[in-house]
C-alpha cells in the first residue's frame, strides 16, 4: 500500500507520514528532505539556488545517508528548498527515486507536495493536511526553539505565507490537493488526535476495498 500525505508547509504532515508509517509498519520518506538537501548543498558549495545547470547535478548526485543532517530542518533551507524545488528539471531528477522508494515493499508512506498528484497518482490512500497559517506559525516557532534557534513568530508566520504562495503558484507541481484525496484539517488536532484521524481515513478506505 502507497500513502500519500501533500499539505503545506508546517502543516503537520510530516509528523502523520512517520507516525502513519510505524502504525502500518510502512517505510517512510519526508520528500521535502530531498529539495532541503539540494538546496543546502547548492548554498554550501556557493551556487546560486537559480543555477539550473548546478541543482540538477546536484538533485542527481544526493546521498540519502545525509538525509538527516540537522541543517535541514532550519527555517533558512526551507525557504531556499522552495525556491530550487520550483525548477522544473530538479524536480524531474528527483521522480525516479521517490517513485522507487514507494514501489519497495512492504509499504510507504511519502509526504510532500505533490505526491498524490504527479509522484505516486495511484496511491492508495491520497490524505491532503490543511491547518490555518497562525496554527502552523505557532508550531514551527516552537520546534525552532525547541532545536535552540531563535525564532520571531510574526517572521515565521510571514516566511509561511510566502513560502504557500511560491508551493502553490509555480508551474511545475504546484501545491494542490488531488481530486481524490481526503482533506484532514489539522488546525484544531493535537498530534494523537491527527494520528487517529489519518488512520480513520485510510481504515475506511481498506473497508471498502475488502
Ligand atoms: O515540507 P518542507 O517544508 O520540508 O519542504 C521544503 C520545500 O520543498 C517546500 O517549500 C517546497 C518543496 N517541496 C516540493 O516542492 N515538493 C515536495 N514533494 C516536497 C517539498
Amino acid at each position: 500500500m502507497i500513502i500519500a500525505i501533500d499539505g503545506p508547509a508546517a502543516s503537520g504532515k510530516g509528523t502523520l507520514g512517520k507516525r502513519l508509517a510505524h502504525h502500518y509498519g510502512y517505510r517512510h520518506l519526508d520528500t521535502g528532505v530531498i529539495y532541503r538537501a539540494v538546496a543546502k548543498a547548492l548554498l554550501d558549495e556557493g551556487f546560486d539556488l537559480t543555477d539550473e545547470a548546478r541543482a540538477v547535478a546536484v538533485a542527481m548526485e544526493l546521498d540519502p545517508e545525509k538525509f538527516g543532517h540537522p541543517e535541514l530542518k532550519t527555517q533558512r533551507i526551507g525557504d531556499a528548498a522552495s525556491v530550487v524545488s520550483a525548477i522544473p528539471s530538479v524536480r524531474e531528477a528527483l521522480v525516479n527515486f521517490q517513485r522507487q522508494f514507494a514501489a519497495d515493499p512492504p509499504g510507504a508512506v511519502l509526504d510532500g507536495r505533490d505526491i498524490g498528484t504527479v509522484i505516486c497518482p495511484d496511491a492508495d490512500v491520497k490524505i491532503f493536511v490543511v491547518a490555518d497559517p497562525q496554527v502552523r506559525a505557532r508550531r514551527r516557532t516552537l520546534e525552532a526553539r525547541a532545536r535552540g534557534e531563535e525564532a520571531d513568530e510574526a517572521a515565521v508566520l510571514a516566511d509561511i505565507l510566502k513560502r504557500d504562495e511560491r508551493d502553490r503558484n509555480r508551474a511545475a507541481a504546484p501545491l494542490k490537493a488531488a481530486d481524490d484525496a481526503h482533506v484532514l484539517d489539522n488546525s484544531n488536532l493535537d498530534i494523537e488526535a491527527g494520528v487517529r484521524a489519518a488512520i480513520a481515513i485510510v481504515e475506511a478506505i481498506r473497508a471498502q476495498r475488502k
